[in-house]
């Protein structure tokens, strides 16, 4: 069966099982692996994806649910050699450590940034609440994601704008070069 549906800005077309895992999908057949999976059963968040722009467990979607729809993976959030502010505050306070939970992490906290959502510490908690770490103790993380949306940029422009727009920016822009490139050019750093 064919399925069409948008991954990263990039329409794809999957012809198989419809009920095969999205997770599986995404990794298998469309080379995206930095989508991890964890427990495969919906309790870890390690598989996150946006779905239509919402966090949803990729394991237990069969990927006939995402015809029609837009799917992003941690890849469209920045390539190795230009990572996101998001990325750029995780590598700095030490937010990833095995790396397992970080892709889901990236995601639901730039979904709830992206959303206008609250940064203080229990609201960032609450946003990653259904992404479970068992490295980090959570400290880092929520210290990156506050990081991230606190701290002001200065454009080229010389205007100063907040992360949450530095987001938004940062994410049309590295569509459109990957887009330019190939669908697989940010995967390399986050590939196992
Ligand atoms: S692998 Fe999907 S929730 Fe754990
Ligand atoms: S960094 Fe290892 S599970 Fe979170």
């Amino acid at each position: 069966m064919k399925i069409i549906f948008k991954v990263n800005l990039q329409e794809r077309t999957y012809d198989g099982d419809p009920f095969k895992r999205l997770l599986d999908v995404l990794r298998e057949d469309f080379g995206l692996t930095g989508t991890k999976e964890g427990c495969g059963e919906g309790e870890c968040g390690a598989c996150t994806i946006l779905l239509d722009g919402q966090p949803v467990n990729s394991c237990l979607i069969p990927v006939c649910q995402a015809e029609g729809r837009g799917v992003e993976t941690v890849e469209s959030l920045g390539l190795p050699e230009k990572l996101s502010s998001l990325q750029k505050a995780f590598l700095e306070e030490g937010g990833a450590q095995c790396g397992l939970c970080t892709p889901g992490m990236l995601l639901s906290a730039a979904a709830h940034l992206r959303s206008g959502g609250r940064t203080d510490e229990r609201s960032i908690r609450q946003a990653i609440g259904g992404n479970l770490c068992r490295c980090t103790g959570y400290q880092h993380i929520v210290k990156s994601i506050r990081k991230a949306a606190k701290k002001p940029r200065r454009t080229k422009s010389g205007v100063c704008i907040s992360v949450k727009q530095m987001l938004k920016r940062d994410r049309k822009q590295i569509l459109k070069e990957c887009s330019q490139k190939s669908t697989r050019c940010a995967s390399r750093s986050s590939a196992v």
